[in-house]
């Protein structure tokens, strides 16, 4: 990104590798001293650099290296939003694409942005400080993305005085960590990025280290056979048909390769044809292969939208709405399974949720630990649920039809990237029964359209109250109707469930499908519970069809739900004898436009029912 320099040799093998570490560690020394010493850096930067490093001072003489690199902090602060910057070097033997990831706190985010089409990954780690929690984070994070092959750069080894004893401590403790990932090859090589020993040159410094240079291992490490072919995946980005004539599909081919007269089949529908046009940037092409962007052209006129997938007859993923798979949190607000997230796998969209947490995995010491939800930073392997089939395939795999990333639905954020594992066969073969008596047929004879008023609001606002005028005046006019209340639905169906996060999560859940179940038969259902998070109400509402969701926000102030405090339970969460009390030491995400909003205060709940009624009857009457 930041410059890009032409070769006119003929094409030499490429590697993309990735660098892990913080500015600490020396990160952006190293990239600046490969940048450097591979002599590609245009002679007017480097007049410019000799002076800003003589500037800041910071290496006496010396060009700072870390400035070639850091200088792209800059563009950051002004608003261009990288998250990895791609960097572009070469020798003689080979091109290299450096994924340079900002080494902040929000690393694993942004790790997982730069590793997923790297091939090799160089951890960095001080000499001084040897295997951190950091570097067993890394090297974990490396080889769940896929990667095969690690450098451990045991940087500074000249602040530690060139110690054999040193870098073979530092060695042991990575090896002991990750000898069981799986990764091809693993080689530590101690360097001062600072002073170029081992980047580029044999160091003199270290005549007890035999093995090869930063750069030797860099241009001969074989990673060919991680290319390797497989089989045709092409997930279309959109459909291109600019006139009656002509209907393409674009994208770019995520792995192996497709030829002119292929067989082809939508992975989802299964639906096959044959390709009889492929379209490169210049016209016409016989053939395409994984990272080419294309137009295909297919012989028969079938259903294919953005996000469906052309795969092989013979060699198709796996379409399933249930996987389990490992998921990197990556949001300050942690993952709670039954949240539903959109996901994105491939160019679909879907929805999301995590159904259970199988475990989470401490990055220290890889042991399988029991965890009910996923904090900022956390890695989990977990059962995934999307709302409809997708294609998928394992990560191992395929490292692009494997992976997914989870977004929050209000913030947009990205907020966990994962892969998948296996995909589950639960629950499957299970289709919708119609009964001929349905939804409108009871209504009907009910005379009433069924509705959900939802009353969400602290404990003591009062909704139980407002809900239960309400449900007073409906019955007097002859409408059926039930109330969920949450005290009573936790003395029976959700008797199982607390008042954390997650256990709110999937009481609102259930509660949901309850109601869903109610209005199927008709009826007007009052729900009358704290339900404390938008992202769960927001769930409920897209469960009903449009109008059918009223919600209704009992806002009481806390300090006058302190006040009456009916129940005891204020003073009981106050002096800690209960704990996770919402208003107290749980969280109230208000409404931000519910259909009703009832301020209690100077008003009587007779009043505020009033009011929700007048509101409604139109809605049940029709
Ligand atoms: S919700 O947050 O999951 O929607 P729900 O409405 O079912 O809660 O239950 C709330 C009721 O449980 C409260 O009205 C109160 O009587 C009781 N309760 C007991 N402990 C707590 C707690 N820690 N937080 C909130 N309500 C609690």
């Amino acid at each position: 990104m930041d410059r890009i320099v032409v070769h006119t040799e003929p094409p030499r093998s490429l590697l993309r590798f990735l660098t892990c570490g913080s500015v600490d560690d020396g990160k952006s020394t190293l990239i600046g001293r490969l940048l450097y010493d591979s002599r590609l850096i245009m002679e007017d930067t480097l007049n410019s650099l000799a002076k800003d490093s003589r500037k800041h001072g910071t290496v006496g003489e010396d060009i700072d290296l870390a400035l070639l690199v850091d200088g792209l902090e800059a563009e950051r602060q002004q608003g261009i939003t990288i998250d990895v910057a791609y960097r572009f070097f070469g020798t003689p033997k080979r091109n290299f694409i450096v994924a340079d990831t900002p080494g902040h706190e929000q690393y694993t985010r942004n790790m997982a942005t730069g590793a997923s089409n790297c091939e090799l990954a160089i951890i960095l780690a001080d000499a001084r400080k040897g295997v951190l929690t950091q570097t067993r984070r890394h090297t974990y994070i490396c080889s769940l993305l896929g990667i095969r092959h690690v450098v451990l750069a045991v940087n500074k080894i000249d602040l530690v005085d060139f110690s054999e004893q040193t870098f073979d401590r530092i060695v042991g403790d990575w090896l002991t960590f990750a000898s069981s990932l799986g990764f091809q090859t693993m080689v530590p090589i101690p360097l001062s990025a600072r002073f170029g020993d081992n980047a580029t040159q044999r160091s003199g410094n270290t005549p007890w280290y035999l093995g090869p240079t930063l750069i030797d291992h860099l241009e001969k490490v074989d990673v060919e056979g991680d290319t390797a072919a497989k089989p045709f995946r092409f997930p279309v980005q959109w459909v291109n048909r600019p006139h009656q004539d002509f209907r393409g599909f674009s994208g770019t081919v995520a792995s192996g390769r497709v030829t002119l007269g292929d067989a082809v089949v939508v992975a989802a529908s299964g639906r096959q044809s044959r390709v009889v046009r492929i379209l490169g940037p210049d016209g016409d092409i016989s053939g395409a292969a994984a990272g080419e962007a294309v137009t295909i052209c297919l012989a028969d006129e079938i259903d294919i939208a953005r996000g469906d997938m052309l795969v092989p007859p013979t060699a198709r993923p796996q379409v399933a709405d249930q996987f389990a798979g490992h998921l990197l949190w990556m949001d300050e607000e942690a993952m709670l399974p039954g949240r539903q997230y959109m996901m994105r796998i491939g160019n679909l969209w879907t929805t999301a949720s995590v159904t259970s947490i199988r475990h989470r995995v401490n990055v220290n010491t890889l042991e399988h630990q029991a965890a009910r939800r996923l904090e900022l930073n956390e890695i989990g392997v977990c059962n995934i649920e999307v709302k409809k089939p997708v294609p998928l395939d394992p990560y191992a795999e395929n490292r692009t039809t494997g992976a997914f990333i989870l977004v929050d639905r209000f913030s947009n954020r990205t907020a966990g990237a994962g892969m998948v594992d296996f995909v589950l066969r639960r629950a499957t073969n299970i289709h919708h029964e119609d009964y001929p008596v349905d939804k409108l047929a009871r209504a009907t004879l009910d005379h009433q359209k069924p509705l959900v008023l939802w009353f969400t609001g602290l404990s003591g606002s009062g909704k139980s109250t407002i809900a239960k005028l309400i449900e007073q005046r409906l019955h007097r006019r002859g409408r059926h109707t039930y109330t969920l209340d949450g005290d009573n639905l936790r003395q029976g169906l959700n008797r199982d469930l607390g008042f954390t996060d997650a256990d709110r999560v999937e009481n609102i859940r259930r509660v949901g499908e309850v109601a869903k179940l109610f209005t199927d038969a008709g009826l007007i259902v009052l729900c009358s519970f704290i339900s404390p998070f938008q992202a769960e109400r927001q769930m409920v509402r897209d469960m009903f069809e449009p109008g059918e969701f009223v919600e209704i926000f009992v806002d009481t102030p806390i300090d006058e739900c302190i006040r009456r405090d009916r129940k005891g339970l204020y003073a009981k969460a106050r002096s800690g004898v209960i704990q996770n009390f919402t208003g107290i030491t749980s969280p109230y995400e208000p409404p931000e436009q519910p259909d009703f909003h009832l301020r209690t205060a100077g008003t009587t709940a007779e009043e505020l029912a009033e009011v929700v009624l007048r509101g409604v009857l139109p809605l049940i009457e029709g």
